[in-house]
């Protein structure tokens, strides 16, 4: 099929290599011309594994282009994905005048019949606004255009993988026309039938739930799974809380507590709070959004008051022990908001650093990703070229991001590096019993 995706960010390039990869003619369409040079020239504006061999593959195999014009990108497009940005306004709302703009582009220039799916996050009835912009700006006679949300899932970090092996796909449609679209879109991932570039031995045991709803539901499914994920994070680090006061452990009691499968295990890891461009956006628009409906929606709110007490929870506990931390050198192992990404927007790690710099301490800072973002973010904070520079006369180590290759740091020379071995687990992924065997003050979340 003939697919035009309108935004090249993080959900726009996945949606599009990946669609290339399964066999559609897609072209990629980004108002940002240097964006669209690095991508023809093979390069890629984001880290995200496997999303680069995916669109130099696909496109030498001329299935995949990008294009500035968007009159090039729409001419021909069965469907078209707005993948545009949707930041947040000071109110806490989603900003929608970039998926105006895109979709008055598109009545203006499609030339055949073509479903418009939005993709981007974005609040219940924007898609009714969709549609009454292509009624009143559409240049087709016939106005042949459908509207369809289709909201994403992916996690970045594991982006690529996500979307081709999705837990369900969310289609909310007005009419069986959009509906089938959709089917063809994804049929060769809902069926498992494309050669796996992630698992080589890639079995699917089942075909992947194909959830049709209408436009309103499936966008309200967007913001509700973001939201519910939010609160069971929160729920966790709340717990942690209790943990602290009562002598209880979290990971004991959220492994108890997740080994009931109507709970889950997943999304119960306590720490220093979430953070990326998603879960605390998405809170926020969400309780914005019930407010605009006329709902207070209290619950979501003490979500979003409990993670922003989480990242001024690791500095009072720093307090607690370090007393003054004016002159103090701290280190934090990890800036990235999560494993696997180079993306620091709303790292806790960062929340974390301003707040330690503006107590007068020095923040020497390593991630194996993140840095450049980290220092184009913060430039006050300090860059190390590996854990142990930034180990170096330190007072405390806080772990702020569980990259994995820090549980197998040479912790004695870590030790040896620091002023005092005080070592704050902000994401409990270390071994805590052969750290304090090794002579370090090991603080964990909850324990
Ligand atoms: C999230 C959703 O998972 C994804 O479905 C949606 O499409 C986009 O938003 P992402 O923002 O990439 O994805 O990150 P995710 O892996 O969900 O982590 C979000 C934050 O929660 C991170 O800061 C992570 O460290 C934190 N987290 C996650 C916890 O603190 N505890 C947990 O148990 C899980």
């Amino acid at each position: 099929m003939k697919v035009c995706v309108i935004g090249t960010g993080y959900v726009g390039l996945v949606t599009a290599a990946c669609l290339a990869e399964v066999g559609h003619h897609v072209i990629g369409m980004d108002d940002d011309a240097g964006k669209v040079q690095t991508l023809k020239a093979g390069g890629l504006p984001i880290y995200e594994p496997y999303l680069e061999e995916m669109v130099h593959r696909t496109v030498v195999a001329g299935r995949l282009t990008f294009t500035a014009d968007v009159a090039e990108a729409v001419r021909e497009a069965a469907a078209i994905f707005i993948c545009v940005n949707t930041p947040p306004l000071p109110d806490g709302g989603a900003d929608l005048s970039y998926v105006e703009l895109a979709t008055r582009r598109i009545a203006e220039h499609a030339t055949c019949r073509t479903l418009i799916i939005e993709k981007s996050t974005v609040p219940v009835q924007t898609g009714a606004w969709i549609e009454k912009t292509l009624a009143v700006y559409g240049k087709r006679p016939d106005g042949e255009f459908d509207v369809a949300s289709n909201p994403e899932f992916t996690r970045e970090g594991r982006a690529v993988e996500d979307f081709l092996h999705p837990d369900r796909i969310v289609v909310g449609v007005s009419n069986a026309r959009a509906e089938q679209t959709l089917r063809e879109l994804y049929r060769p991932i809902v069926d498992g039938r494309f050669c796996c570039p992630i698992h080589s031995d890639c079995r699917q045991d089942r075909a992947v739930p194909f959830l049709v709803t209408d436009i309103r539901s499936a966008e309200l499914i967007k913001h509700a799974s973001n939201s519910f994920l939010a609160l069971k994070i929160s729920f966790a680090n709340a717990l942690a809380d209790i943990c602290e006061r009562a002598g209880g452990d979290i990971l004991q009691v959220t492994h108890g507590m997740g080994l009931d499968k109507r709970i889950g295990r997943s999304f119960l890891q306590a720490g220093i709070g979430f953070g990326g461009s998603c879960f605390p956006k998405d809170v926020k628009a969400f309780v914005k959004i019930a407010e605009q409906s006329g709902y207070d929606f209290a619950l979501l709110k003490e979500v979003d008051r409990l993670n922003e007490q989480r990242r001024e929870w690791a500095v009072a506990r720093l307090k607690q022990v370090l007393w003054i931390l004016r002159g103090k050198r701290i280190a934090l192992f990890g800036l990235a908001f999560k494993p696997d990404t180079d993306d620091v927007r709303q790292a806790p790690a960062l929340h974390i650093a301003r707040r330690l710099l503006d107590e007068g301490a020095v923040v020497q800072g390593y991630d194996p990703q993140a840095a450049t973002k980290a220092g184009q973010a913060l430039p006050a904070l300090t860059l190390c070229p590996d854990p142990y520079a930034a180990a170096a006369q330190a007072e405390a180590v806080v772990l702020c991001t569980e990259w994995p290759m820090f549980r197998g740091l040479d912790w004695p020379r870590v030790k040896a590096a620091m002023l005092r071995p005080l070592l704050l687990d902000g994401r409990n992924a270390l071994d805590r019993d052969q750290l304090t065997a090794l002579g370090f003050e090991y603080l964990g979340v909850g324990r």
